[in-house]
């Protein structure tokens, strides 16, 4: 079968890499990809924008592409899956309306309350002066979030009533992010870690994934602005069986139950991202509607089962009676990130060093272009290195050992990838 991926970050040169490795693949476009899916077997990027649907449904026609796998959520969010379902053509994603889980965090909440699934308690407001009454009435650290798609950096996490107010107030101005803030949830702060469980549906029946963390600061220690994720690692300690079983029983299924008796069927990655508190009660920060970047690229290095012939039967309903295998080991990502990012930063330098070997470690790229058949950087996160081995410490190792054999310009990781799960396994 052909496959197209729709996308050009680290998560798609993770999928791209996972599903030609499914011995039923002849070959896996991407569009429009970048350096590392340009030079992986099996894989042909095509320069098409994730946005230019005609095009990509064009070019399915034209190459016979079996089944189509969409990284990010801006394209499920307008409506990718009714474009593909209009041409006729198989697209593993959820509809425009099940997206809305990702797309509108004041609909996910309606939703999780509707259903039981635990959650924040928190308000839905367009109106400052409710706003206002509700940082007031239940006090600090409290969360606002900006309704809409804000490119991951919609969330304040405040301290203070002054500050929570503050947000409230850019946000709902349209200041801050626009249409997205003109509607704000505000709840209440949760303590415990975080940990992300990714399935796949084919809006009935799960299949889920192993678990995983990611580190959302830019700096060591978790200290800096958040970004898209610095690095990852799987399994997740903090999901232990109980914890895991808890998470099936009152977030995942329920879900997907729910979806499906509200009419809108969910089908694709469902991504929970969790809070699990120290006697391991299980809460809901957030929903999206596709893998997780960098979780994708430490999990998927895990995955043992074929991809394609996983997304082909739930695309089909078949989902039922199948099942998934992952490594034992455990696989650390770091992320290589361009100097500045989250904010400003340059691109366009060589990076040097990625044809380096080592046992046990995969780069995937991100923001990679290939100029004069060189790769350059062309984005904020460059590479994730993964390394598996036995255990953390090793797996930890392995991927530092491939982070130092690359080098380009102005280049920043995280040294402490990984460090609450190897500082579990110590205790
Ligand atoms: P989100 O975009 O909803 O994932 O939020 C970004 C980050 O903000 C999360 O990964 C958490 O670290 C933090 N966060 C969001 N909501 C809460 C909450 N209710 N309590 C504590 N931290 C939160
Ligand atoms: N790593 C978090 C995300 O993919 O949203």
């Amino acid at each position: 079968m052909n496959v197209l991926v729709v996308g050009s970050g680290g998560r798609e040169h993770a999928l791209a890499w996972a599903l030609a490795r499914d011995d039923v693949v002849n070959r896996v476009f991407v569009a429009p990809g970048n350096a590392g899916t340009a030079n992986e077997s099996k894989c042909t990027n095509v320069a098409i924008p994730v946005s230019d649907f005609d095009a990509q449904v064009e070019l399915c026609k034209r190459e016979r592409i079996d089944l189509t796998i969409i990284g990010p959520e801006d394209p499920l969010v307008n409506g990718i899956r009714e474009r593909f379902d209009a041409a006729g053509l198989k697209c593993f994603a959820p509809s425009r309306k099940a997206a809305q889980l990702e797309g509108s965090k004041a609909f996910a909440k309606d939703f999780m309350q509707r259903y039981g699934i635990p959650t924040a308690s928190h308000l839905t407001t367009s109106h400052l002066d409710e706003a206002v009454a509700y940082i007031e009435e239940q006090g600090s650290p409290i969360v606002v979030k900006a309704n809409g798609l804000a490119a991951g950096k919609g969330v304040v996490v405040a301290q203070t009533n002054a500050e929570a107010i503050v947000a409230a107030t850019e946000m709902l101005s349209g200041d801050r992010f626009g249409e997205a803030g003109r509607e704000i949830v505000i709840e209440e702060f949760l303590v415990g870690e975080e940990a992300s469980y990714i399935v796949m549906s084919d809006g009935e029946a799960v299949l889920p994934f192993a678990s995983s963390q990611d580190h959302k600061p830019v700096f060591d220690g978790g200290r800096g602005p958040n970004t898209g994720g610095m690095g990852a690692y799987s399994p997740a300690p903090v999901i232990d069986e109980d914890v895991e079983a808890k998470i099936l029983d009152e977030v995942i299924h329920p879900t997907i139950n729910g979806m499906s008796v509200d009419g809108t069927p969910f089908q694709g990655f469902l991504y929970a991202g969790l809070m699990i508190s120290k006697n391991k009660d299980v809460h809901v920060v957030e929903f999206n509607c596709r893998f997780g970047d960098p979780e994708a690229q430490p999990v998927l290095y895990r995955l043992r089962s074929g991809l394609s012939s996983l997304c082909f039967a739930a695309v089909n309903g078949q989902l039922r009676g199948e099942s998934i295998e992952f490594d034992e080991r455990a696989a650390v990502g770091v992320v290589v990130a361009s100097g500045g990012y989250p904010e400003q930063y340059e691109t366009g330098y060589k990076i040097s060093g990625l044809d380096h070997n080592l046992a046990g470690t995969k780069t995937f790229h991100a923001g990679t272009q290939i100029h004069d058949d060189e790769v350059h950087t062309s984005g904020g996160r460059v590479l994730c290195v993964v390394g598996s081995d036995a255990d953390f410490m090793q797996a930890r190792q392995r991927a530092y050992e491939g982070v130092e054999a690359i080098d380009f310009k102005g280049q920043h990781f995280r040294t402490d990838i990984g460090y609450r799960a190897i500082e579990r396994l110590q205790n």
